[in-house]
């Protein structure tokens, strides 16, 4: 049987997809640096399981850079040793924070376009030719037309953005160049992914004060910050606040599956694909759902607009639904309440 790979597999999305290929029957090998996660996170994985701790059944780990091409090269050579070469990769690994982007740019360059390019040609060279890409919301930037298609304009306004739309262009580059129709290539662009495993045994695992919404709200709960501080109150949006797409972790995890099935089983070709629920939600919408599902309450004040933030980024995502027989089930509900299950479980992360 062959294997999957996937770059950065111990991080919050990452160890989440681990659940949903593992659920099928997948051999799976997760290749990270831990430079931002635990390599405990596959522990749980493996509790979700009921597998003994510690079991190379079906996930291989292996710690490293992506941007270390012995390394890499190693990691296809370990497979076909083991009979299971690697037939596929999710790439997940790379720095995702815009702030960061902005004051450190070069670093994010370097992990996010030069760990791509080290990790396209050691599969070139080991001729396995299907990726699944992590791209974002973030490419589109200031796009004033809500919902947003897979066509609208690309217009990042972070570093970040800027490398998520570079190694897209790559891809693009690759395809084209390929007189043998050979790669296979799918590029998620996530839009706000939040909550957890419904065990609680995994979740997001942020080593700073986070910037992003959801793990702050839980932060504020367990009482770790005083209160919530909303960037805004005067965006043209139904209630002045801040309009997202949020989507529940399991169902973007779930959407790289089927996107890697979808690649597996039609003819080669490279598709750009909006994972989100298309459904809109503001910061105000989000507290009270938070406050009312966990029974507990959120202190918050209203403060200034963030730099660089948009009124609205809600994604059109028919595509994703029409191609990949997917579609995200679950709720906001379940989105606030497996969230801080993850949160009340694990206060201080793994
Ligand atoms: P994360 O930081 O939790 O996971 C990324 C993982 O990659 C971490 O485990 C980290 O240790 C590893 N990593 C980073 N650089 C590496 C390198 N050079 N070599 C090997 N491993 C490395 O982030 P996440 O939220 O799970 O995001 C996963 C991917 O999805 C990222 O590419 C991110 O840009 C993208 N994405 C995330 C979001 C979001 O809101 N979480 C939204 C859109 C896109
Ligand atoms: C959501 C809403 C804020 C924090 C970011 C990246 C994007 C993608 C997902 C990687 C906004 C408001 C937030 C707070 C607040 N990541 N907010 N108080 O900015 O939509 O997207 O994460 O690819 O690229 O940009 O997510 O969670 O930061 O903000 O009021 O303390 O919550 O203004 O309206 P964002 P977010």
């Amino acid at each position: 049987m062959r294997s999957i790979l996937l770059t950065g597999g111990n991080g919050y999305i990452g160890t989440h997809t681990c659940v949903s290929f593992l659920k099928k029957n997948y051999k799976i090998i997760v290749l990270d640096s831990n430079v931002n996660s635990s390599p405990i996170s596959l522990k749980r994985v493996k509790e979700i399981f009921k597998l003994r701790k510690n079991s190379q059944e079906n996930i291989i780990f292996e710690k490293g850079d992506i941007r270390n091409e012995i390394f890499l090269r190693n990691v296809f050579i370990n497979a076909i040793k083991r009979n299971s070469p690697i037939k596929a990769v999710v790439h997940f690994a790379g720095l995702k924070s815009v702030k960061d982007s902005v004051i450190d740019p070069l670093s994010y360059w370097d992990s996010n376009l030069f760990g791509a390019l080290c990790l396209l040609k050691v599969m070139n060279k080991y001729k396995c030719k299907t990726i699944v890409f992590s791209s974002s919301a973030a490419i589109y930037g200031k796009n004033i037309k809500n919902p947003i298609e897979e066509i609208s304009l690309i217009k990042p306004i972070s570093p970040y953005g800027d490398t998520k739309v570079a190694v897209e262009k790559i891809l693009e580059n690759l395809f084209l160049s390929d007189t043998k129709h050979e790669w296979r290539i799918a590029n998620l662009r996530y839009f706000n992914p939040i909550g957890a495993h419904h065990t609680g045994l995994i979740g997001e695992n942020p080593y700073d004060v986070p910037s992003n919404i959801f793990p702050y709200i839980c932060g504020v709960a367990i009482g770790k910050y005083k209160k919530l501080n909303i960037f805004g109150n005067d965006w043209p949006t139904k209630d002045g606040t801040g309009v997202r797409d949020y989507i529940h972790v399991m169902d973007l995890a779930d959407s790289h599956l089927s996107a890697m099935e979808f690649l597996l089983n039609n003819e080669p070709q490279i598709i750009n694909l909006n994972i989100g629920t298309g459904i809109g939600t503001s910061v105000l919408e989000l507290v009270k759902i938070f406050e009312k599902v966990n029974n507990c309450i959120i202190p918050f004040d209203f403060y200034d607009r963030r730099l660089g933030d948009v009124a609205q980024l809600i994604a059109n995502n028919k595509n994703a639904i029409y191609k990949l027989n997917w579609k995200p089930k679950k709720s906001l509900e379940d989105m606030c309440r497996d969230g801080w299950k993850w949160k009340k479980l694990n206060p201080n992360g793994y």
